[in-house]
């Protein structure tokens, strides 16, 4: 790497630093990978930047600091072996989930191949892709509501066997009650009182995706109760959740019967998600 390239990186890992970004020299990473085409890993070879790539970065640079999601700035969200379309009006998936998906693809093994999954609240389909990608289902579907992420959620569904339906969940797929082996949920929970504790990148999201009457539990419960329409005897729910909610998600999963509830912790040992077995 030339010095003048060390330079570049230097003064954006600087500018982030200042503006109080978590990971500032991952982020400079990803937006230089992103602006010259790059993969992360051969970013060494680079030498210089043009000095169309050096307006875009500084940009870039402006845009991050201002709050803005890396993620809208390079219309780009990693999810497991996926890239994910995302911007304004879809919630940018989050690595936390990455585990409920890891526990579906056990389910979905006890299934064997053909299983029949839906996803709740789907957004940018990253859950559903995935699960397409990496398991051997018969059919999914990835629910949503909202018409702006709907756009986003077709995209990124396009060239998958995942059938999007954009719906209310409350009142989704009537034909197929009792016919899922498995359904999976990251519905919004945040208790709308909390608002003034998010931050301006969390904000980005859309309300929609991120906050739910009832102490941020109202939409759980809705998807318990569609879990409990849709699934077979035997199929399985696991549904996202606050890491202050699982005792609460664990008794609205036992009230609506469910049985072998548990709730897991994400990587950073919170509690992230509940199942339990219809
Ligand atoms: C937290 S985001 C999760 C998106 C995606 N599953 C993920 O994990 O990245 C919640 C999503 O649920 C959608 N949503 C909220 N209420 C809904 C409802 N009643 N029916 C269908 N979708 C709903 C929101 O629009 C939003 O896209």
């Amino acid at each position: 790497m030339s010095n003048s390239m060390a330079a570049v990186k230097g003064l954006a890992t600087a500018a982030l630093i200042k503006a109080g970004v978590i990971n500032p020299a991952a982020e400079v990473r990803v937006l230089l990978a992103w602006l010259t085409g790059l993969e992360p890993n051969q970013l060494w070879r680079l030498d210089s930047l043009t000095a169309t790539q050096t307006a875009e970065l500084d940009a870039a640079i402006e845009r991050r600091c201002g709050g803005e999601p890396l993620q809208h700035i390079t219309g780009l969200a990693y999810f497991r072996h996926l890239t994910v379309q995302v911007g304004p009006g879809v919630f940018v998936p989050r690595p936390e989930t990455e585990v409920l998906v890891d526990w579906a693809l056990d389910r979905l093994r006890d299934v064997g191949p053909g299983g029949q999954i839906v996803e709740l609240c789907a957004g940018s389909g990253a859950i559903a892709a995935s699960l397409a990608l990496e398991a051997d289902p018969g059919r999914i579907w990835a629910v949503e509501r909202s018409d702006e992420a709907w756009s986003w959620l077709q995209r990124n569904l396009r060239g998958t066997i995942v059938e999007p339906v954009h719906a209310d969940m409350a009142g989704a797929l009537p034909d197929l009650n009792g016919d899922i082996d498995l359904v999976v949920a990251n519905p919004p929970y945040i208790d709308p009182a909390d608002v003034s504790l998010l931050s301006a990148e969390v904000l980005a999201d859309p309300a929609e995706a991120l906050f739910s009457p009832e102490h941020g539990l109202a939409a759980s419960r809705t998807v318990v109760q569609v879990a409990w329409r849709l699934l077979k005897a035997g199929g399985w729910l696991g549904t996202e959740h606050g890491d202050q909610q699982g005792p609460a998600v664990v008794e609205i999963m036992v009230r609506q019967g469910f049985q072998d509830v548990r709730t897991y912790q994400d990587l950073t040992g919170r509690d992230r998600f509940t199942v339990g077995r219809r």
